[in-house]
Parts: C-alpha cells; sequence; structure tokens
C-alpha cells in the first residue's frame, strides 16, 4: 500500500511512521515543512525503522508542488496529521490556523480529488466539543470549540464529512484526547521550542533542568485533589488505533473518539513520577486558567466496539517512557 503522512515529522507522526513502516508492504511517503520539527527526525526513523522511505520538505499551503506530488505518488491513503496545535497561540494569532490547518487541507483534499485518492484518516482533537456538563465525552456530543485550533478542526471535519456525504472520500476521523508518552527507545518525544503549553512538554524541560518547577493553574478543580483532570493516552496506543483504521476506512467512513477512558489528575502524573521513576517534580499552584475545565475523558466503547481497538498502556508506560527520553535527550 502506498501511503502519504503529512506531518511525519512530527511528535505523532514520527511515532506513526515507525508503526506503518512494519509492514513491509507499506510504501511510505512522508511530508513536512519542518514549521515544527527537526530534519533529524528523519535519520532517526530511518535508524529506528531500519526501512527506507520517502521525505518530502513540503509546505500543504503550496497547493502547486501538492499536486506534482500526487501526480507521481500514487497514493492509495493519506494520514493527515500536518497542522498548527496550539490552543494559545490559535487565540493570539487566528490567521495562522485559519490558513495552514484550513487552507492547508483544502489544498490537500483538492488534490486528494483531483488524483481520485479516496481514503483519508484525520487527526482531530476532543478540543472540537468544547465546553459540556457530563464528564465523559462520547463521539455524538456537539461540537462547540470555544478556541480557534478547535473551530480549524471542527471546519476540516465538516469538509471532510460532506465530501464524504457526495461520495467522493472515505474518511475515518480521529478525535484525540490527550497524547503523551515517548517512543521506548528513548530517541523520539515531544520537545517543544522554548515554553511549552502542555504538561508533558513541560515535565520533560523539568527533567532536564532546564525549568526549575511545573507551574499548576488552579487548586480549586471538582477532582479528588482539586487539579484538574484530563485523559491523557500513550502515543503507542495512539499508534496502534491508527493501524487498526487502516482496513477500515475504505469500508466504512467513521468519527472515533481516542483515550484510554480514565482521568487522571495533574497530581497524579507528578507522583506516578516518583512512584515509577523515582523523580520528584517541584510545583507551585497558579490561578486557574479561563476555559479549563474540572475533568474530562473519553467515552471508550465506540472506538472498542467498531474499530477493535482499546488502550493497553497506562501512567506507568507514560513517566517511564517520558523520563528516559528526557534523560537521553538531555
Ligand atoms: N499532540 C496533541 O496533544 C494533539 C491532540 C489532538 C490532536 N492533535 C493533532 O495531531 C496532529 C499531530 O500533532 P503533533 O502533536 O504531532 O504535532 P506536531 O507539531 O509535533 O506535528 C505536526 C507536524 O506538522 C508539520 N506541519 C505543520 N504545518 C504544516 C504544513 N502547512 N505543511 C506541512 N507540514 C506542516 C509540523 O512541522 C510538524 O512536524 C496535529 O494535527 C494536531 O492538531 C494533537
Amino acid at each position: 500500500m502506498n501511503i502519504l503522512l503529512t506531518g511525519g515529522l512530527g511528535y505523532i507522526g514520527s511515532h506513526l511512521a515507525l508503526g506503518l513502516l512494519k509492514n513491509k508492504k507499506t510504501k511510505l511517503t512522508i511530508v513536512d515543512d519542518l514549521s515544527n520539527a527537526k530534519l533529524s527526525t528523519k535519520n532517526t526513523i530511518k535508524y529506528l525503522s531500519k526501512k527506507k522511505f520517502k521525505f518530502k520538505k513540503l509546505d500543504l499551503k503550496n497547493k502547486n508542488k501538492l499536486q506534482k506530488l500526487f501526480k507521481v505518488g500514487k497514493f492509495d491513503l493519506i494520514f493527515h496529521l500536518a497542522g498548527s496545535k496550539s490552543v494559545k497561540e490559535s487565540q493570539i494569532n487566528p490567521k495562522k490556523y485559519y490558513e495552514n490547518n484550513v487552507i492547508g487541507s483544502i489544498n490537500l483534499l483538492h488534490a486528494m480529488i483531483e488524483n481520485n485518492v479516496k481514503n483519508i484518516i484525520f487527526s482531530s482533537t476532543a478540543t472540537v466539543y468544547g465546553l459540556h456538563k457530563k464528564n465523559c465525552y462520547s463521539e455524538n456530543f456537539s461540537r462547540e470549540p470555544i478556541n480557534t485550533y478547535g473551530l480549524t478542526k471542527k471546519i476540516i471535519e465538516d469538509l471532510l464529512i460532506d465530501l464524504k456525504e457526495k461520495n467522493q472520500i472515505n474518511t475515518l476521523i480521529l478525535r484525540y484526547f490527550n497524547p503523551a508518552g515517548c517512543h521506548i527507545s528513548g530517541l523520539l518525544g515531544e520537545n517543544p521550542q522554548g515554553i511549552p503549553n502542555n504538561l508533558y512538554p513541560y515535565i520533560i524541560k523539568i527533567i532536564k533542568g532546564e525549568v526549575k518547577y511545573l507551574k499548576i493553574f488552579g487548586n480549586n478543580y471538582k477532582t479528588k485533589d482539586g487539579t484538574g483532570a484530563r485523559d491523557y493516552i500513550h502515543i503507542q496506543d495512539l499508534v496502534d488505533a491508527h493501524l487498526k483504521c487502516i482496513k477500515l476506512v475504505k469500508k466504512k467512513s467513521d468519527i472515533f473518539n481516542i483515550g484510554t477512558g480514565r482521568p487522571y489528575t495533574v497530581l497524579d502524573i507528578i507522583n506516578s513520577f516518583k512512584k515509577y521513576c523515582n523523580f520528584k517534580i517541584n510545583y507551585n499552584f497558579y490561578s486557574r486558567r479561563e476555559g479549563d475545565i474540572d475533568i474530562y475523558y473519553n467515552k471508550i466503547s465506540k472506538a472498542k466496539k467498531k474499530l477493535g481497538w482499546s488502550a493497553k498502556r497506562g501512567l506507568k508506560e507514560i513517566s517511564q517512557s517520558t523520563f528516559n527520553f528526557a534523560i537521553k535527550s538531555k
């Protein structure tokens, strides 16, 4: 099978590339504009997979280059991960998110339709749901995003659903909860430049000694210890969910939440590093951030039933792989 992976040098894409390359019959092409990735990741994927694949530095906003790639590529399936993903940045610079996420995806869909490529698996996010009263989120919740990042993902979902209804494409939409953890080798993980917005990349900086303590925003949430609780899914489980999609997408278009169904608080996570890695994370409390909710997690039943997938790993594997990656990338 001839697969195109967009955003394949990023955090999730690089792990997915390794998963895809395990299949001897897969011919993989990765595109990435390196806006949030390092070229050296390409060599790490080569080193870990011991397999050949094609890489092209390409910005999805460049419609002509994308057309040329599709003309020679003859792809059977697209995994579309490329995009910008910071909620905070999307509120400050919405134009960047409309251009990069929405226009980039429109160009990709245009190239697919022009070249009769039918199948696409799209990386969406639980952020599309916005705020709901119930804590356990299922796929039929209404989508009411409260930030521009979530809105761009909702727009792309709508384009995919409309094209599917008009029989132009087959699509699976995956709404990730909170991807976390790193590759077992300790050579791949999430390591953004500057001060990260997400919890685990922040903890990586603490383990590396680049930041002294964790800022916890709020200690009066309605949870067992007052800190916010989220559904953290191990990156390897996330990859396994994608691999399950390959067969399904040709038969059926659908939408799946991808999470574990188990919420963990910020203090659970801090304690897991002490318990499993003997590493103490120092922290200070700050006031709550606007829009942050007490607790939310995935209702896992649909993916289990229809995709035949559920998460196998938990906090232990997430903390140990994160710690290993942080130490090796010091
Ligand atoms: N990591 C998360 O917490 C999370 C949660 C839900 C959904 N997602 C989605 O999953 C996808 C992958 O996320 P990630 O964590 O690996 O992010 P990432 O930033 O590590 O990877 C995205 C990759 O896409 C590339 N890219 C960005 N714009 C591009 C463009 N116009 N053309 C070509 N390449 C481009 C970047 O250089 C980067 O390598 C994203 O679409 C993101 O919105 C991520």
